[in-house]
């Protein structure tokens, strides 16, 4: 009986299918012959998608339900997301990144028969904790592969490693998602041709820091943010010299910054903040300042550099854009020659303990967009430097100068701030005298966090501030200090 069925079942299907093959055959002729898509494709990508519903909360917040495209009849080849060789009409590419799929990719889907597959993108779905199949492992030929942020979790399968023509591999913000030491070696030593990396949030506890010098030397992009990956850093990641991108932020690295990171000559972006365990000292800070000419930004948030002197930084690349030391244990004056950085955008040097007064030399930080300077007790904004900042600094968005000594200013001095300022934040600046009303009458400015409140203040400023208060019922100091957290 069982037999039987399938039997049927499997002549109807071979029915089926030479009738699509003498189709597509006849259509061939006539219409655009490179085009089309042969029937097996066709069939495993009708089937791939009706395995899904489409969800509109599926994929975050973009959205390109390639899907719907796909209808039978047509030319697959033609379908949005879908890339045929043009001799054979079989599938080499799919890119279905944000289209709303929602369901579960089981081991038997049938896309694990498009075997042609160059690149797969998969991202930004929610697969609903389904795990990575060790199928994808038989894509022979694919050489990018993006699964982030597709809600897939459990272990990653040791068979991505028999991907060996990989160029870009992107597996990051599965938050429920662990990759094993053994797997991780593997892929380390068999993905040689890797240029992009990227893992972030994916638990790797138990990977340990040195097997990362034994990944390709040819990445260019590595990105383990939040990997829970603890101990020292390797001592020799100058091994991988052509990166570009590093960012190994938020997790528990301890120990030094190795002298080696010297190496890293091409760092555009160098990102270690949030591992609070981590110190930079003089000499691996030297190294790094004098060496990466490259690095646009550099974020180190929380890492220890108390035995730093300040004024080393000057010498960071003249190409920086992004300089993130929050909370550093960062002492002493703040650098007077600031002011080369000139191509600063985002410059975060909160939480420090910085003294003395803001130097006039920040008026040449004209390309600031974000200067936050909270929590700094002993440093000062006199009139002049305050009067400098408001003056030059023109394409500012973000002034955040909590706790810094600003009872010297005269509150109408902020007037004339730039008009594309969105938040400022002064709690606790000690400013005094009458509130400048036109500052809130920037709409931009209302509608944001104005902290003006809790500053000593007199009576008419009180009452406008506490209105503002009011409607920001919930603006706490802890949500300030968090803002510029990168
Ligand atoms: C289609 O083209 C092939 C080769 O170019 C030819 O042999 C065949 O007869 C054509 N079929 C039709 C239905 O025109
Ligand atoms: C759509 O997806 C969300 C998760 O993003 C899920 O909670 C919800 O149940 C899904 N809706 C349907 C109809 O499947
Ligand atoms: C694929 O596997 C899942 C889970 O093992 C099962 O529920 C489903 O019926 C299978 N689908 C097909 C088409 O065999
Ligand atoms: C993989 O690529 C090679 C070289 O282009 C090709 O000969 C081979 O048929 C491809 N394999 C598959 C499964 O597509
Ligand atoms: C993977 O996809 C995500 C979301 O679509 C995208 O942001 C990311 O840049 C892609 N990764 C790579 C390496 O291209
Ligand atoms: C490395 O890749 C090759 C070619 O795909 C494969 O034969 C081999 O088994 C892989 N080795 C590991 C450790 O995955
Ligand atoms: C990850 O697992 C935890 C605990 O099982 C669960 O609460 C959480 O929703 C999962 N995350 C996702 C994105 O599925
Ligand atoms: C990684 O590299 C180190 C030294 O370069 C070597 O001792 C170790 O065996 C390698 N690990 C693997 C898994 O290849
Ligand atoms: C991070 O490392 C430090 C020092 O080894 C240790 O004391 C701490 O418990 C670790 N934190 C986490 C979250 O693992
Ligand atoms: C780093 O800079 C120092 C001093 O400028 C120089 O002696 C050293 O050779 C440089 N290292 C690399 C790897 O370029
Ligand atoms: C910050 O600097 C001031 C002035 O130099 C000093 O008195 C204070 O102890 C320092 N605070 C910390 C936490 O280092
Ligand atoms: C800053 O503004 C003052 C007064 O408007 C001007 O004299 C000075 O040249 C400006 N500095 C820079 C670096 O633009």
């Amino acid at each position: 009986m069982g037999f039987s069925l399938l039997s049927l079942s499997q002549f109807l299907s071979s029915i089926l299918f030479l009738f699509h093959f003498q189709t597509t055959i006849s259509s061939s002729n006539h219409s655009s012959p490179s085009h089309s898509c042969a029937h097996d494709q066709s069939l495993s990508l009708l089937q791939f998608k009706a395995s899904f519903s489409i969800n509109s909360s599926a994929s975050w917040d973009c959205q390109h339900p390639k899907t719907e495209s796909w209808k039978e009849g047509t030319d697959c080849c033609l379908w949005d997301g879908v890339t045929c060789e043009m001799k054979t009409g079989v599938v080499t590419e799919l890119n279905l990144a944000c289209s709303l799929l929602y369901g579960t990719l089981h081991s038997n889907s049938t896309l694990f028969s498009l075997r042609h597959l160059r690149k797969l993108d998969l991202s930004a779905n929610h697969f609903k904790s389904s795990h990575i199949s060790p199928q994808f492992g038989q894509f022979s030929n694919l050489t990018h592969l993006n699964l982030s942020l597709s809600v897939f979790a459990g272990q990653v399968p040791s068979e991505i490693s028999l991907l060996s023509k990989l160029v870009s591999l992107d597996l990051s913000a599965n938050e429920n998602a662990s990759l094993d030491p053994i797997s991780f070696d593997k892929l380390a030593q068999n993905l040689t041709q890797l240029r992009e990396l990227g893992l972030s949030m994916v638990d790797m506890s138990l990977v340990a820091p040195d097997s990362l010098m034994n990944l390709s030397s040819s990445l260019s992009s590595l990105k383990l943010y939040y990997c829970r990956l603890q101990g020292k850093l390797p001592s020799s990641m100058g091994k991988l010299k052509h990166l570009r991108y590093l960012d190994l932020g938020w997790n528990n690295f301890t120990g030094s910054i190795p002298y080696d990171f010297e190496q890293l000559i091409e760092l555009v972006s160098l990102r270690l903040s949030g591992n609070a365990y981590l110190s930079a000292e003089p000499v691996s800070l030297y190294r790094i300042v004098q060496n990466l000419t490259k690095l646009r930004e550099l974020a180190l948030d929380e890492v220890d550099m108390s035995l730093v002197a300040p004024d080393s930084l000057t010498n960071l690349s003249s190409s920086l854009s992004d300089l993130f030391l929050f909370n550093c244990g960062l002492q002493g004056k703040l650098p007077s020659s600031m002011g080369k950085l000139k191509h600063l955008r985002y410059l975060d040097l909160g939480w420090n303990n910085f003294t003395g007064s803001i130097p006039y030399d920040f008026e040449q930080l004209t390309e600031l967009v974000s200067l936050h300077l909270s929590g700094n007790a002993y440093l000062s904004a006199e009139p002049v430097s305050l009067y400098k900042i408001v003056q030059n600094l023109t394409k500012l968005r973000e002034l955040a100068l909590d706790e810094v000594d600003m009872s010297l200013v005269a509150p109408n001095s902020l007037t004339n701030l730039s008009s594309s300022l969105s938040s400022l934040f002064l709690w606790g600046c000690g400013l005094q005298g009458k509130f400048p009303v036109e500052i809130p009458s920037s709409p931009r400015l209302v509608q944001q966090q104005l902290e003006w409140f809790y500053a000593t203040m007199s009576g008419e400023l009180q009452q406008h501030a506490l209105s503002i208060a009011s409607r920001h019922e919930q603006s706490s100091r802890h949500y300030t200090f968090n803002i510029f957290k990168g």
